[in-house]
């Protein structure tokens, strides 16, 4: 579990730092200020793996590098291992080595650590399989350093060199979930389960029987009921639904092996798992939106009794945030919000607190929009507010701010309609508005301007 995280000289941010929540770690922010990065790093803090250089196929989570090579470059860290035990540690980057440096030996194991990517992709690291052995006090480096998956990979499997060989060592998505169903045993039953899990409540997955794609493609496809057909094949889906599934399958490869390797090793499951998911939104309609964090908050019960999940999760969805109010919990969670000031990336630990309607989050410090209404309507709203604010304003300003609501199709029941009516009753009486109706007049038909 990772407590906390200092970063210097690299990334979009010259200095970075934050103390995480045992539990929930919510991280917003603009467009290229440095979440993905961020998880990247948290990632290789917790595996000392970049993404990246375990699977080329990826288009993202590159080894880190300092924003200025003359100066020093430092990645520092407080951790609880799976043991309990705490670790601190300080990298820095050496020039000379084009990597990073730390003290030598094994490092941690922090648990079973998945990697949700922002494109479906998944890195997952099992410390029964990942974790260097040991044998008489000496370190054996020859495990696999973990499982990185591209989207294709996922579905289609993934190959690993083990001793110059390679060798298949996940069968993926559409092999692994067709067997199960024909085992109709207890894997097939709890894949159930997790998708059940992971939907918007009520509207759980109906699986269906296995189904083929074509004459020519000889694979047996799981297929899913959908309210308006039978046996939709899982390659047909939609994006939504294939996202949550390519997350209930890693979820469950992942559990299942590591549970697998550790009965070989005659060793105990973890019972620390650490989920870090980018976009947590991705590709899920608002309903769907509203529930999956309360759902991958809850999935460790559906893989060990005893399981507890550390979440950092990213996002730009303003009903995720919403949606943390009823569970938010600030003993055990967090909220980190990276903003750009004057031409500076920052992060800051900001207090959570609930909104109510969910349009109150665009407009507070995790969405920084001056109002959740479109970019027009803002402007024109603007404006209209800059004559209101003028003690003495012309005819003209008045009926073209009045001009700018209506081309602007700022619609009867907005609320700014009550302020502005008022005024313009009083400023262009000929118009004859009353105060809490919109002004009547057409409105500027909507499609191109001739
Ligand atoms: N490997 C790297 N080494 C150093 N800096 C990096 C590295 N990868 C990304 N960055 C920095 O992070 C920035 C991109 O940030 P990132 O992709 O994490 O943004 P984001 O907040 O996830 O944006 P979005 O919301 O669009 O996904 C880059 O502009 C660069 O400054
Ligand atoms: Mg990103």
């Amino acid at each position: 579990m990772l407590k906390s995280l200092k970063l210097t000289n690299v990334g979009p941010a010259p200095k970075l730092e934050l103390n995480l929540a045992d539990r929930l770690n919510l991280l917003t922010g603009d467009n290229g200020l440095g979440k993905s990065f961020l998880l990247d790093v948290v990632w290789w803090v917790l595996t000392r793996k970049w993404p990246h250089d375990l699977n080329d196929n990826l288009t993202s989570g590159y080894p880190a590098r300092p924003a200025d090579p003359k100066s020093k470059a430092s990645i520092a860290f407080d951790l609880t291992t799976a043991k309990a035990t705490s670790v601190s540690y300080e990298s820095t980057y050496s020039n000379h080595d084009q990597a990073w440096v730390g003290r030598p030996g094994r490092p941690w194991n922090p648990g079973l650590v998945v990697y949700a990517h922002a494109d479906g992709g998944f890195s997952v690291w099992d410390p029964a399989r990942n974790y260097w052995k040991k044998k008489g006090g000496m370190d054996i480096q020859e495990s696999l350093p973990g499982y990185v998956f591209s989207p294709k990979n996922v579905w289609d499997g993934l190959d690993a060199e083990i001793g110059g060989k390679t060798t298949r060592v996940c069968n993926g998505l559409l092999a692994d979930w067709a067997a199960w169903i024909r085992e109709r045993g207890d894997t097939a039953a709890r894949m159930e389960k997790v998708l059940a899990r992971l939907a918007p409540t009520g509207e759980a997955f109906e699986v269906g029987p296995l189904v083929r794609l074509s004459v020519n493609d000889a694979r047996d496809i799981p297929s899913i009921h959908m309210p308006y057909a039978d046996a939709v094949p899982i390659l047909h889906a939609a994006s939504g639904v294939r996202r949550v599934v390519g997350l209930a399958y890693m979820l469950l490869w992942s559990w299942n092996e590591h549970v697998r390797a550790s009965e070989l090793l005659a060793q105990q499951p973890t019972t620390t798992v650490v989920l870090l998911f980018d976009e947590l939104e991705s590709h899920l309609h608002p309903r769907w939106q509203r529930t999956i964090l309360r759902s991958m908050l809850h999935i460790a019960e559906e893989l060990h009794s005893k399981a507890e999940i550390q979440l950092i999760a990213a996002t730009h969805s303003p009903l995720i945030l919403a949606s943390a109010e009823p569970v938010f919990d600030a003993n055990r969670d967090a909220w980190f919000d990276i903003d750009l000031e004057r031409k500076k990336v920052v992060l800051r630990s900001r207090q959570f607190v609930s909104r109510g309607e969910v349009s109150n989050w665009l407009t507070s410090d995790a969405f920084d929009l001056s109002q959740a209404r479109s970019k027009e309507a803002e402007d024109a709203i603007e404006q209209a507010l800059a004559v209101l604010r003028d003690p003495n304003p012309t005819r003209r300003a008045v009926e073209d701010a009045d001009a700018g609501l209506r081309n602007a199709c700022l619609p009867d029941i907005d609320p700014f309609w009550v302020r502005w009516g008022h005024y313009v009753e009083t400023k262009l009486p000929k118009k004859n508005q009353s105060a809490n109706q919109a002004p009547a007049p057409a409105r500027k038909k909507k499609g191109p301007s001739k």
